[in-house]
């Protein structure tokens, strides 16, 4: 049995075909449906706010031919002190499946030994794969000019600034992610905003050479940059933090200026949810550069290719 909690939990192989099949899922969208998860029902198990991920995967869930049952943490059990364990072990009894949103990372890796199903990380404190992933196809849809068998080869060599809270689940996914791929990162945000102990630990855990550099200058991270990435200030679960985290951020806004310095042709991309006027300029983010809504679509595309993976 597989699980998705990490970048680093595909091969490079395996990595390059959920992309070919992200791609002919989305090509064929409504006509030639997969049935990979016919006669199965997928928990999608919540413990943070979320509108792309809850949505992308109710519907993805479904349109594999499975049934998703939505589930608020906050309704559980789990919320009034019953175990990790137990919930898994006994939600395992009644799913095939388990997309967990959640701030530990550790409860997805408890979840997932107690339990006897595939689980996906749909966020935690520590990573986002599921949009790191769809971030590569997105770009690689437009680097490999549409031939879905090199989006993997596409990426190699790239230079990815990314700016801000260079310490949280996202840039944390492009350190780790990024060296999976052999793809440059180049972090800019605030002195004690640098990447972690615990993300170097788990490039050394998963045996990868650091593609990561960090500058507290963010036209030195953006010089040259194949694509410009930023992230809210302040994550779930930072709100107490927020008006340092505005303050101290703020030389690292994107902004039309910032993107002149990258490569002509360069991409803007964001997560979502933004906010305009902090992180990024409304400018910014509704320039021709700016491929913030694809991203935002790719995510059905790209989840339903790795649930479709877990279960093969
Ligand atoms: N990008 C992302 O995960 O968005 P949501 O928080 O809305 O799910
Ligand atoms: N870093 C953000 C990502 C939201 C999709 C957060 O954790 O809130």
């Amino acid at each position: 049995m597989r699980h998705f909690l990490k970048e680093t939990d595909l091969t490079i192989a395996e990595t390059a075909s959920v992309f070919t099949h992200a791609a002919a899922l989305k090509a064929g969208r409504g006509r030639n449906q997969s049935t990979a998860l016919a006669k199965q029902s997928w928990g999608l198990l919540f413990f943070k706010k979320s509108t792309r991920t809850r949505v992308s995967f109710q519907v993805g869930v479904h349109e594999l031919g499975g049934l998703p049952v939505m589930l608020n943490a906050d309704d559980m059990q789990i919320s009034r002190g019953e175990t990790v364990a137990d919930t898994a072990k006994v939600l395992s009894r009644y799913l095939h499946g388990m997309v967990i949103r959640c701030h530990e990372h550790k409860l997805l890796e408890d979840f997932a030994q107690s339990g006897t199903m595939p689980v996906v990380n749909a966020l935690s404190d520590f990573l986002h794969p599921c949009q790191f992933m769809t971030d590569m196809f997105t770009l690689a849809e437009r680097w490999s000019k549409g031939k879905p068998e090199q989006y993997a080869a596409s990426l190699k060599g790239r230079k990815i600034a990314f700016l801000g809270d260079t310490a949280c689940n996202m840039a944390n996914s492009f350190v780790l992610g990024g060296a999976a791929l052999g793809i440059e990162i180049a972090l800019a945000g605030p002195k004690g905003y640098e990447p972690t102990d615990e993300i170097r630990q788990q490039l050394k855990r998963d045996g990868l050479k650091e593609t990561f550099t960090f500058t507290t200058d963010a036209k030195e991270a953006v010089k040259g940059a194949d694509m410009v990435y930023t992230d809210v200030w302040v994550s779930m679960g930072m709100e107490a933090e927020k008006a340092e985290r505005l303050k101290t951020m703020q030389p690292y806004q994107v902004n039309a200026g910032l993107m002149k310095l990258a490569k002509p042709d360069a991409y803007f991309m964001h997560c979502l949810p933004a906010h305009p006027g902090e992180e990024v300029t409304a400018e910014v983010l509704a320039s021709p550069q700016s491929i913030i809504f694809d991203q935002a679509e790719n995510r059905l595309h790209v989840q339903k290719a790795i649930l479709a993976f877990l279960t093969r």
